[in-house]
């Protein structure tokens, strides 16, 4: 316990190791387990630095959590050690119009910042399903984006300036104010996705950009999934970049209006929802026009729409997939497995036809959804958790769908992270690129306290 106490003492007495909070500490959206010795709320950059310098010099691993909204076991100490609960490093420092920027602390809600930016007329727009309560150092940590990413990017190309702490307690910054800089290596998008394996994040500096005055929602269904893939592809070729392209397939579609039966979806097929936006309404009309007709061929009905009320049930409808347990049969439970493969979007039809091969050699039930506009997609799969049987369907099912996301050229995960679920791909998915991020783990956490255990680095 003279850790603990003096863990405590550095940060004036908010800490725990009452096993009870211990527990609630043990786990996030994923299937990792694993509880820490002690937890320990920080608030200020030098109290993090007080914390690592400590853990360094007597060997205890720290682990970061934000909200623990991960899906791949991320923020989940499966080492033990120091629970570092980032979540009283919440504020807003500085909202900086003018330069197009804001500062804030690693533990705010990512929904609040743009709560904040709204009366300015200006957003954040990396925006991860769990925006609502995710925060934004975690979103940072695994570079975690969501439905706009496809016209907007990923929350890498956001981020301007970090403060990170290292692990012997050095506070250093690695970026700067300017919109663009070419000092030396780029050790904010080093950091970025990084899962706290490499530093503790204490602030960040953020691009924001302009809200778009028109949006427009197209929802259309598809007579089979590969057609739906199809679309994607089509829509670019005709020259729109949509702000979101979402697609569901059959059996999303069936969980979704169990959620909210009210919902206005089109119950015959698989569906793709596009949105357009931008500063003109007539533009934002034209593509939404050329988006329909380049889909007219493929497609069995769309519905066009800019009524506010009747698209934010949509989205709301969508964004509750993430969250959906047992809406298909009662008997089945949903279980994350670390389902965000990733393709270069020619690939997608080939990507969902494969899934269906897996899941249907296996025996399980697959919910495809996700956002096909980066070729992204989310494969929810559901099993009876009573039957033992069943699990390992689930872990054969869930490994063979990372080797064939590999296989077409695509990416284990596009925006819920590595953590301690999926490591075992990362030689397969980086090759040689390893053993350089290997190297650099050594060099930035020579004692390896940071976050052990996760990107399959120990
Ligand atoms: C979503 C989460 C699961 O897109 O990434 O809903
Ligand atoms: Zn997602």
């Amino acid at each position: 316990m003279a850790h603990y106490e003096k863990l405590k003492n550095i940060c004036d007495g908010r800490a725990t190791a009452a096993p009870a909070e211990l527990c609630c500490y043990a786990a996030d959206g994923s299937q990792v387990k694993g509880k820490p010795d002690f937890v320990v709320f920080p608030q200020t950059t030098a109290e993090v630095s007080q914390i690592l310098a400590y853990a360094d010099t007597h060997l205890i691993p720290v682990t970061a959590r934000g909200a623990g909204t991960g899906l791949a076991g991320a923020a989940v100490p499966v080492k033990g050690g120091i629970l570092l609960d980032m979540s009283r490093m919440n504020q807003i420092l500085n909202i900086d119009i003018n330069n197009i920027q804001v500062t804030v602390e690693p533990g705010l809600v990512a929904d609040k910042l743009n709560d904040a930016l709204k009366p300015y007329g200006f957003f954040f727009p990396p925006d991860p399903g769990s925006a609502a309560t995710c925060t934004i150092g975690g979103q940072i940590a695994n570079n975690a984006s969501g439905m706009r990413c496809v016209k907007y990017g990923t929350t890498k190309n956001y981020v301007l300036d970090l403060e990170v702490v290292l692990a012997d307690g050095t506070v250093i910054r690695t970026g700067s104010n300017c919109l663009k800089t070419s000092a030396g290596y780029d050790l904010s998008r080093l950091y970025v996705g990084s899962e706290g394996t490499l530093g503790i994040i204490t602030k960040a500096v953020l691009k924001i950009a302009p809200l778009p005055k028109f949006r427009k929602l197209i929802m259309i269904s598809f007579p089979s999934p590969e057609n739906a893939g199809l679309s994607v592809s089509r829509v670019f070729a005709a020259g729109v970049t949509p702000s979101a392209c979402e697609i569901l397939d059959k059996t999303s579609v069936t969980v979704l209006t169990k959620l909210d039966p009210d919902v206005i979806f089109p119950r015959d097929g698989d569906v793709v929802l596009f949105e357009v936006d931008g500063s003109s309404e007539n533009a934002v009309d034209e593509s939404a026009e050329l988006l329909a007709k380049a889909c007219e061929e493929i497609s069995s009905s769309i519905l066009i729409t800019n009524d506010p009320v009747q698209m934010k049930e949509i989205w709301d409808a969508r964004r509750l997939l993430g969250a959906a347990v047992s809406k298909l049969d009662p008997t089945k439970t949903r279980i994350y497995v670390g389902e965000d493969l990733g393709v270069p979007i020619q690939k997608l039809p080939a990507l969902i036809a494969k899934v269906y091969e897996i899941t249907n050699e296996v025996g399980i039930t697959p919910m495809i959804y996700g956002h096909a506009g980066d070729g992204t997609i989310h494969v929810g799969l559901f099993i009876d958790v009573l039957d033992e049987n069943e699990w390992k369907k689930l872990d054969t099912a869930a490994d063979k769908l990372h080797l064939a996301a590999i296989s077409l050229g695509g990416t284990v995960s596009t925006e819920h992270g590595i953590g301690a679920a999926r490591g075992a791909y990362m030689e397969m998915q980086c090759g040689p690129a390893f053993t350089v991020m290997k190297a650099i783990k050594k060099t930035l956490d020579p004692n390896g306290i940071l976050n052990p255990g996760k990107l399959g680095l120990s």
